[in-house]
């Protein structure tokens, strides 16, 4: 059994922007930035958000998060999108999810420029990566492929099962694999006999926030296991999907979590952010250039 290291490969990464966001300083004077949007109390998406900030700070991207009240209204939100539309130091636009009730999230998500969108939630960055073209992809999904790639794993011709059929996790994630050649299938909360379907699976994808949903009677001997499930125990303690303990002792390649996919999603916020920081310093001097 091999540990799929998110924590090791995430720093690598990061190392790597570093250097860039330093090399595209120095030749184009811009440093990309992130701006975030941030709405209520949420403790998970307060912590979600710091995190992603100290991410931003640690390579050298700017990084602004505007910090909404509960009771914000949703034309206030939609003015400080448009605004950062138009802000040539924005490169990449987050809103965190979920928002409040009264707030329109699909109108929020279609509002941010497409050539903007670092999350890969505007619908027509879904339409590129459903029809395989570059684009923003969402960053759990996209991080979770890395990590397949970085131990060499092929999912072409594998039978990989998609637990969690969420726009932000499941989809995406079966859209990357269908891209690479994989067979897909994806489960979630409506399907019947979960382990019918996992028993068959050599990769094992698993992303609901259910503790111990995916026990070792439900997976072959040698399978491979993705764990994007965070939950807090009672007791306090960050776990996944999966129970580890038993269900890797017969894997051949298991993530854990946390250290597994939580630190690739970040990555891969900072890897999106700088791709469109590159896309537009590109455009700005093509239109210097004409
Ligand atoms: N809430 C939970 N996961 C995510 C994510 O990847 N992006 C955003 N914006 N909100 C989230």
């Amino acid at each position: 059994m091999q540990i799929l290291d998110g924590k090791a490969l995430s720093k690598k990464i990061e190392e790597r922007i570093t250097q860039e966001v330093k090399d595209l300083k120095s030749t184009c004077g811009c440093t990309p930035g992130l701006a975030v949007v941030l709405v209520g109390q949420d403790q998970a998406s307060a912590t979600y958000v710091n995190m992603k900030k100290k991410a931003c700070d640690k390579v050298g991207f700017y990084s602004i998060t505007h910090d909404m009240p509960e009771t914000i209204s949703q034309e206030a939100i939609e003015k400080t999108i448009i605004m950062m539309n138009n802000d040539s130091n924005i490169d990449g636009i987050l809103i965190q999810l979920p928002l409040p009730k009264h707030i329109d999230t699909t109108k929020l998500l279609e509002l941010v420029a497409p050539e903007k969108d670092v999350d890969g939630f505007h619908p027509y960055n879904v339409g590129r990566l459903v029809t395989n073209l570059d684009g923003f992809v969402p960053c759990t999904p996209l991080g979770v492929m890395e990590l397949l790639r970085e131990y060499k794993i092929d999912v072409k011709g594998k039978n990989c099962v998609v637990v969690g059929a969420s726009n932000i996790v499941g989809k995406p994630m079966a859209s990357l694999l269908l891209n690479a050649d994989a067979t897909v299938e994806i489960c979630h909360i409506f399907t019947d006999d979960l382990k019918k379907h996992t028993l068959n699976a050599d990769v094992v994808l698993v992303g609901v926030g259910i503790i111990n949903l995916i026990t070792a009677d439900m997976v072959k001997d040698d399978v491979i296991i993705i764990d994007i499930g965070v939950s807090r125990t009672k007791e306090g303690k960050l776990v996944g999907d999966v129970d580890f303990l038993n269900v890797s002792k017969k894997s051949s390649y298991i993530t854990p979590s946390p250290g597994g996919v939580g630190p690739m999603t970040i990555a891969m916020l900072l890897s999106n952010t700088l791709k469109a920081a590159k896309n537009n310093a590109a455009k700005l001097s093509k239109q210097s250039e004409s």
